[in-house]
């Protein structure tokens, strides 16, 4: 059985206490869904260790860690620093990363290397750029992104990765990929990992969608048979919106 799972990226958004506040309305709320979808919080480095004591049926992710284990590297956050803190998923390589600071497939590969030997689980994303859809190379884009990222990894590491979905061109804009765009691409991920790892770890995966993911199309986006769920930006600044995303499967 795959895992389903919504989770909510806050981006750079939330003061302490606001973060704090936000965790505890999506943890109540939570409390009265059925089902076994897990749901995930990603909140900013500085809130994870307060936002980890008032979770209970929430898992909570940051969203990136260091591509090295510890050292002089001012500023940056290791994986083994991120656990610490009572985390269990990280978020490695959404698309901001890789354009705005410019983190390439092999950085995020030592990323997720790092995550797991700490004991983390990755969420690692992929996603094309509009100009990659429009002439034809979204397929090969997204293939270099997961080889390079994941085809190394033990069969036993690679066991344990979410992968989420996200084209670039639906992120914050409000255009959501069509329910046909996001199976065919999820297909596609799948028979990728199907044809490097074998049929039971590529059935087991749980592949994510991400962009523009709201409560009112989530449902038409979740009833694909390859999308397990939804990595949600905008609208998981919202308990409400968040918890009505998680209701749609
Ligand atoms: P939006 O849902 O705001 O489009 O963001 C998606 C995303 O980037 C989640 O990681």
């Amino acid at each position: 059985m795959r895992k389903q799972i919504v989770a909510g990226n806050w981006k750079m958004n939330k003061t302490l206490q606001e973060g704090i506040d936000l965790a505890k309305s999506v943890n109540e709320l939570n409390e009265q869904v059925d089902g076994d979808v897990e749901v995930i919080v990603a909140a900013p480095f500085i809130h994870l260790s307060e936002v980890s004591r008032v979770l209970s049926s929430v898992r909570l992710s940051a969203q990136d860690c260091a591509s090295e284990a510890n050292g002089a590297f001012t500023g940056e956050v290791s994986a083994e620093m991120v656990r610490s803190a009572g985390v269990e998923y990280v978020i490695i390589g959404h698309s901001e990363r890789r354009t705005i600071f410019k983190e390439d497939d092999i950085t995020l590969n030592k990323k997720i290397k790092l995550a797991l030997d700490n004991g983390l689980i990755p969420i690692f994303c992929c996603g094309e750029v509009l100009e990659e859809r429009e002439s034809g190379k979204l397929f090969d884009v997204i293939q270099t992104q997961v080889e390079i990222a994941l085809f190394d990894l033990d069969p036993a590491d690679m066991g344990k990765i979410v992968i989420a979905y996200e084209p670039v061109w639906a992120i914050g804009t409000g255009v959501v990929a069509t329910p046909e765009q996001a199976q065919e691409m999820h297909a596609y991920i799948r028979k990728l990992i199907r044809e490097k790892f074998g049929d039971s770890l590529a059935d087991e995966l749980t592949i994510l969608y991400g962009g523009s993911c709201k409560p009112s199309n989530a449902r038409e986006i979740f009833a694909n048979t390859d999308v397990d769920g939804g990595l949600i930006g905008g609208a998981s600044l919202n308990a409400e919106d968040f918890i009505a995303i998680v209701q749609s499967f």
